[in-house]
């Protein structure tokens, strides 16, 4: 075995993934030292990526003590995200008609309506203005919360928690207090609704839920939901805009034919991928990888942002390119877990743009801005983004 590698966070600029991955991808997984946690496997190329994920002998239970753990939370908080069948596919299956393409189409306009208030009080106010404050963020907050029955009027609480799950720099005891308090609100909104039903996705789930789901469980359920449904959109709409920005003649394309819209999202997924080290899994079985053998209790995490700029999924994979074919990228990861909110997320994504260039045609960034980005998270984003029109 090689000498072990050190995790890969240090971008050259916000849109490029750190540039070692393109150096790993030439090999099979290779063993990797984190600081501060336990060694595991890395998995950069693509095929390895897709093969491991779909493959039955790997778990996601962060309980195990040999889980691969890089988030500052503590073991057993993330509900089915971390869990292995069966109890995964019971709870997953409670959520999965709630989630179908149709469903989430019948909330173009409800969408279309909060970006275009967001949009009405962007153009009222002064410029330049933090395009993540003031729309990236609170458009996908806005969705989940009218969705799942939260109030819109507590996101200031909820987002600092999730802020706080979703780093890599705090001890875990600062992202174990934000899962128990955001636990702790939850917790009060299912038994208001358990003993008042309301019919929002929240609602349906606990009046659907058997005997075998837990008013723990369904806390877990709304809270994984709630970190999983605004922070990753917010953060995905966030780089949409400064690639577009940054490339415009990309913008220019789909300027000229507006109708590429859900091409334009894959692409900008693919491309912009921002699910970092969070993709991770420990082996039950020995299992042989691109030519190397991950042995039975050995962790995995698997870089689905460095496969994603593999050639084996597009050809000249660091252009970024509206008009390429569909991809099969790992954006929303693949297998057991593959997102649940994916049809959501693209909804929220094509009316997020199409919605924001043309109500400000001339959007650009703001003189002299260097937006900061935030590297040591689970899902990579840009903490500002100034903009002017
Ligand atoms: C799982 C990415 C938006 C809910 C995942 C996974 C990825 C991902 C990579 C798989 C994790 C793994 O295999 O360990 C994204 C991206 C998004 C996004 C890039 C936005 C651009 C959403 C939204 C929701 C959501 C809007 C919900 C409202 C979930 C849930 C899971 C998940 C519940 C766990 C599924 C399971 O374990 O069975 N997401 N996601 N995601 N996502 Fe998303």
């Amino acid at each position: 075995m090689q000498a072990p590698v050190v995790y890969p966070s240090k971008r050259e600029g916000p849109l490029e993934p750190p540039a070692e991955f393109a150096v790993l991808r030439q090999g099979p997984p290779v063993w990797m030292v984190v600081p501060g946690r336990k060694p595991c496997w890395l998995v950069t190329r693509f095929e390895d990526a897709r093969a491991l994920l779909g493959d039955r002998r790997i778990s996601s239970d962060d309980t195990r003590a040999d889980y691969p753990q890089m988030a500052a939370v503590p073991p057993g908080l993330l509900s089915f995200l971390r869990m292995d069948d069966p109890r995964h596919g019971t709870i997953r299956r409670l959520l999965t008609p709630e989630f179908t393409v149709r469903r989430i189409s019948a909330l173009r306009t409800a969408i279309e309506d909060a970006a275009d208030g967001l949009l009405d009080e962007l153009a009222a106010g002064p410029r330049p203005v933090d395009l993540i404050a003031h729309y990236a963020l609170p458009l996908p907050s806005l969705v989940i919360c009218r969705l799942l029955g939260v109030p819109f009027e507590d996101h200031e609480f909820f987002q600092s928690r999730s802020a706080a799950i979703m780093s890599y720099d705090d001890p875990p005891e600062v992202g174990g207090r934000a899962m128990l308090e955001l636990g702790d609100y939850l917790g009060r909104l299912i038994d208001a609704k358990t003993r008042e039903p309301s019919d929002d996705m929240l609602g349906r789930v606990i009046a659907k839920a058997g005997a075998d789901v837990s008013r723990e469980d369904l806390v877990g359920i709304a809270r994984l939901l709630i970190v999983a449904g605004h922070e990753t959109t917010a953060n995905m709409l966030g780089v949409s805009v400064l690639a577009l920005l940054q490339h415009p003649d990309q913008l220019a394309a789909l300027r000229a034919d507006p109708t590429i819209i859900q091409n334009a999202v894959e692409e900008l997924l693919r491309h912009q991928t921002i699910v970092q080290a969070a993709v991770a899994r420990t082996a039950t079985e020995d299992i042989d990888v691109g030519g190397v053998t991950i042995a039975a209790g050995d962790g995995v995490i698997v870089a689905v942002q460095s496969a994603n700029r593999d050639e084996t999924v597009a050809e000249d994979p660091d252009r970024l390119d509206l008009t390429r074919p569909p991809t099969r990228h790992l954006a929303f990861g693949h297998g057991a877990h593959q997102c649940l909110g994916q049809a959501l997320a693209r909804l929220e994504l094509d009316i997020g743009l199409t919605r924001l260039f043309s109500r400000l045609p001339s959007l650009a960034l703001a003189a002299s801005h260097l937006p900061q980005a935030r590297e040591t998270a689970a899902v990579y984003g840009l903490h500002d983004l100034q903009v002017t029109w």
